[in-house]
């Protein structure tokens, strides 16, 4: 907890470390009631900072000084001073070494930052600035240190001990007590520090480099959990392979190790050589985790793993550089799946996230740059903004450069700053270079925060033959941001003729025709293309692929929508027409319900997804995108002022709507696929994904008829499925349905079957936290008094509150304030306990803006409460405080 007001940082003031670390020797001795740091650092002017030697400051918190050594001379407390958060020395020499010992209590820590126990376990979460809980150091990741680290722990309770590198010695002591040697050979930040004591077993496999070396892989779990690693295993494999071959980066240690903790406040870290994970990012098997939790593990395994190169061996110079890493490396995992599945599929789901969560966040009072320039707490910036922001900024370069150029790119950017802490304008520098292009203007996406809206515009010229369309660009203003420059927006595009034939696309003062869909770097505020040999009115296909993080609006009529359902040659554009389309039908219903007046649902929604449905040559999992409709939080997105019972009650009727109209179609469906599910084993890859998608999604739209069959083929999915996809569905699909007693069963035999699997518990606690029916913040309440919850671990306060507030709309903002002061009562639990969580899970209140006077005011006074409840973490604060002002 702070004691001083938390200041603000500005990347204009960066300057350059005053100290280097070359080598840091670690020892650390593990106790049940304490642990014993002691860090000796070999240390050096750093020439690139000027001459003399100025005091050194070593970051240092919660930490108990036992001593320090300057060159072997102990210093008394006349030699130091020493703050809540520093440890300041005066060296005498160019070079010298620094010896410090600490007590530390890893057993205490309810943070999950520094050193700390989850269950059993001894961890580390260092990542942003967790290492300066652990040891006085100079925390930043400009600073790179060669680390050798020791161990020792009770043998019988911790016979594993690792830590980053190689295992270079090891031994037992007296007393019961062991110890082990780690080196790793590579410089790195402290950020990228790890270790792991305890009871662990692990499975091994091994991997051969594209020159011939070989890896051990390694991955570490509880015992109980040995049965779930083989599919993290496999996506591990899949994912050096795929670095070899799409960026030709290969792994540089003999071993790589993952270890599962259940206490995480993330999805995982990138540690080198030793990442470290939540469990939910690493167990899989059929029974017990979904498709979805399939499909994360694997993508978690390859962001961590593709992190060795972009964030480890090329790391950020500053945080401000965040994205540099992370934006990048989401792109990287992206692609990696898109590979290994369905890619339209793929980028489906990654736009209806970032248009539903990502704009929201750019639209708030939170909103800052992918690279920001201020920051009170690093941990609050590790946001949808610089993650999935970021990482739409690297697919732009590519679009732009074309896939070849962006290897050239990354090869010079990998190659050039091997070793090297660097910043976006660096990686920008490499993209330039390597292509002969000039990046200024488009480097605005890192600068300016919100997103661009891009309103476009035809005309059609008959007697000339020509097609305009013209694009204005704005971006509205965001906190410190007022006045926005133009930015550049690749636009791809086809045309498209009423026969539905794909035009080749020709601009004005062009030799010849190009191809039928090309990209447009829209950069100026306003701005024609005109084709040429166009003859007949056509309809353009815009932003195919979502080319650009941007609101694109063009005056499409419903019948051209449905038009281009079924023509567009872009599969993602396809989808795109069929949201659209809904949407305008939501809004449409949202009206009425707010005038009072009755609902009609126009036919030709029905119409669209009839022939959706009964399109046996289409890819399941697009019919199963297809039938989605847009969410509760996206609607609410894309309002000025968002009715959250209308908007509620317009998408329930649809629903109702397209159950009755699409039944037998849907039947059919349903009833092939479970079939097709029950006589073949489970696998998690993309036509099976897709199989039970369309099942799934099936069974929740004929669940609305009520109908006794549908009932019994729900509990007969329920009971008898050999996978957690099918079972949970079916769970979700009875809980929100009104069979009281088949729903009270289900639950209860679900929680006996899986009571001691805390993943799956997660699950069913997601499943009552969201169900949009009457009493939801008392089902809540009560569940917080379950066995199996508590506030303690990140992934049931996320199951349950986090799911509660984030998606469970209707019941969050209930008209007379019941959801926000609820939540406010836990940020203000969590703020003692968990600063990162407790900040992370205050967001739905931030985005008060959104909603009518009354609740504005309602979730304004929550955030007023918290603020004045005392002592708050600068994680809770800066939210808090900013989205006040906001
Ligand atoms: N670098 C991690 C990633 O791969 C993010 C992360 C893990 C993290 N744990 C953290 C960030 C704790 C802040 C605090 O994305
Ligand atoms: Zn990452």
């Amino acid at each position: 907890m702070r004691t001083e007001q938390p200041k603000m940082i500005y990347l204009k003031d960066y300057q350059v470390p005053e100290y280097l670390i070359d080598e840091t020797h670690l020892t650390f001795e593990l106790f049940e009631d304490h642990s014993l740091v002691h860090a000796q650092l070999v240390m050096r002017r750093n020439p690139a900072a000027g001459s003399g030697l100025p005091p050194l400051v070593l970051d240092g918190q919660q930490l108990e000084l036992l001593s320090v050594a300057l060159d072997d001379r102990e210093l008394s407390a006349a030699d130091y001073q020493l703050s809540d958060s520093h440890l300041t020395l005066q060296p005498t020499a160019a070079s010298f070494v620094v010896d410090s010992s600490v007590r530390i209590h890893p057993e205490r820590n309810t943070a999950l930052e520094g050193l700390y126990k989850s269950g059993g376990m001894f961890c580390t979460q260092c990542e942003a600035e967790g290492f300066r809980k652990i040891t006085y150091y100079l925390d930043r990741p400009d600073v790179m240190s060669k680390f050798t680290t020791t161990l020792s722990a009770e043998q019988h309770s911790y016979p594993v001990l690792l830590s980053n590198g190689n295992p270079i010695a090891s031994g037992s002591e007296e007393g019961g007590r062991h110890w082990a040697t780690w080196e790793d050979p590579f410089m790195k930040p402290a950020y990228l520090f790890a270790l792991v004591a305890g009871d662990l077993w692990c499975v091994e496999d091994s991997f051969t480099t594209m020159s011939n070396r070989e890896v051990a892989l390694r991955i570490y779990v509880e015992p109980e959990n040995i049965d779930k690693c083989q599919h993290a295993m496999d996506s591990l494999k899949k994912s050096m392979k795929w670095d070899e071959e799409v960026y030709g980066r290969e792994y540089d240690l003999d071993i790589f190790m993952i270890v599962a903790v259940n206490d995480f406040n993330m999805g995982a870290m990138e540690n080198k050589g030793l990442n470290i994970f939540n469990s939910s990012c690493v167990l899989a098997r059929a029974e017990t985790a979904t498709d979805a939790a399939h499909q994360r593990v694997e993508a978690v395994v390859a962001h961590e793993y593709f992190h060795n190169w972009s964030g480890n061996r090329v790391t950020c110079r500053d945080w401000f550089q965040l994205s540099l890493k992370e934006g990048f490396t989401v792109f990287r995992d992206a692609e990696f799946s898109a590979d290994m599945h369905s890619r339209t599929v793929k980028r489906i789901e990654d736009v209806a996230y970032l248009r539903t969560h990502q704009f929201a966040e750019d639209a708030g009072p939170m909103a800052h740059p992918v690279r920001p320039d201020a920051f009170m707490e690093i941990s609050n910036f590790y946001t949808l903004t610089v993650y999935e922001k970021g990482s739409e900024v690297v697919r732009m370069i590519r679009t732009l450069v074309g896939a070849e150029g962006f290897r050239k790119g990354s090869d010079l950017y990998f190659a050039r700053h091997d070793g090297q802490a660097v910043t976006c304008d660096d990686f920008i520098r490499a993209m330039e270079e390597a292509n002969g292009i000039d990046l200024s203007q488009f480097k605005r996406w890192y600068s300016q925060a919100g997103t661009p809206r891009l309103a476009v515009s035809e005309h059609y010229d008959a007697a000339a033959r020509t097609y305009s369309l013209s694009f204005q660009q704005s971006c509205p203003p965001s906190p410190g941001q007022g006045d926005k420059l133009p930015f550049v927006i690749p636009v791809e595009l086809g045309l498209i003729s009423a026969q539905g034939q794909a035009l080749a696309l020709r601009l004005q003062g062009e030799a010849q025709a190009g191809a039928t869909s090309r990209v447009f770097a829209i950069d100026q505020a306003e701005q024609v293309l005109t084709f040429v040999d166009i003859a007949e009115q056509p309809l353009p296909s815009l932003l195919r692929g979502f080319s650009a993080p941007v609101k694109l609006s063009f005056p499409y009529s419903r019948d051209q929508l449905m038009f281009l359902m079924q023509h567009d040659s872009d599969g993602f554009n396809r989808w795109e027409a069929g949201q659209q389309l809904s949407v305008q039908v939501l809004q449409e219903l949202i009206g009425q319900h707010q005038r009072g007046e009755p609902q009609v649902l126009d036919q030709r929604l029905v119409t669209a997804l009839r022939s959706v449905l009964a399109d046996e040559q289409l890819d399941q999992a697009m019919v199963a995108e297809m039938l989605s409709l847009p969410g509760e939080a996206y609607l609410t997105e894309i309002s000025a002022v968002a009715d959250v019972e209308a908007i509620h009650a317009a998408r329930e009727f649809a629903r109702q709507q397209l159950s009755a109209a699409l039944f037998d179609l849907l039947w059919v469906r349903y009833q092939a696929n479970r079939e097709l599910s029950r006589g073949t084993a489970y696998i998690a890859e993309a036509e099976h994904f897709a199989r039970r998608s369309l099942q799934n999604i099936a069974l929740s739209y004929l669940m609305l008829s009520g109908k006794a069959e549908v009932l019994a083929a729900c509990l007969e999915q329920f009971e008898s499925a050999d996978n957690m996809t099918e079972r949970l569905t079916a769970l979700a699909v009875l809980v929100n349905s009104p069979f009281e007693a088949e729903k009270a069963a289900a639950l209860a035999s679900f929680a006996d079957f899986f009571k001691d699997n805390p993943l799956v518990m997660d699950q069913w606690f997601s499943v009552q936290a969201a169900c949009a029916l009457p009493g939801a913040l008392q089902r809540v309440e009560q569940l917080m008094q379950h066995p199996a919850f508590t506030l303690k671990n990140p992934n049931k306060v996320r199951a349950l509150i986090g799911a509660f507030a984030g998606q469970n709309l209707q019941g969050f903002h209930q008209a007379d304030g019941s959801g926000y002061r609820f939540l406010a009562d836990q940020v203000i639990v969590l703020n003692a306990l968990n600063p990162q969580i407790a900040s992370r899970l205050l967001a739905p209140l931030t985005r008060w803006g959104k909603y009518d006077g009354a609740r504005q005011q309602l979730m304004k006074a929550e955030l007023q409460r918290i603020l004045a409840s005392g002592e708050l973490s600068s994680d809770v604060f800066e939210v808090v405080s900013k989205s006040l002002v906001g």
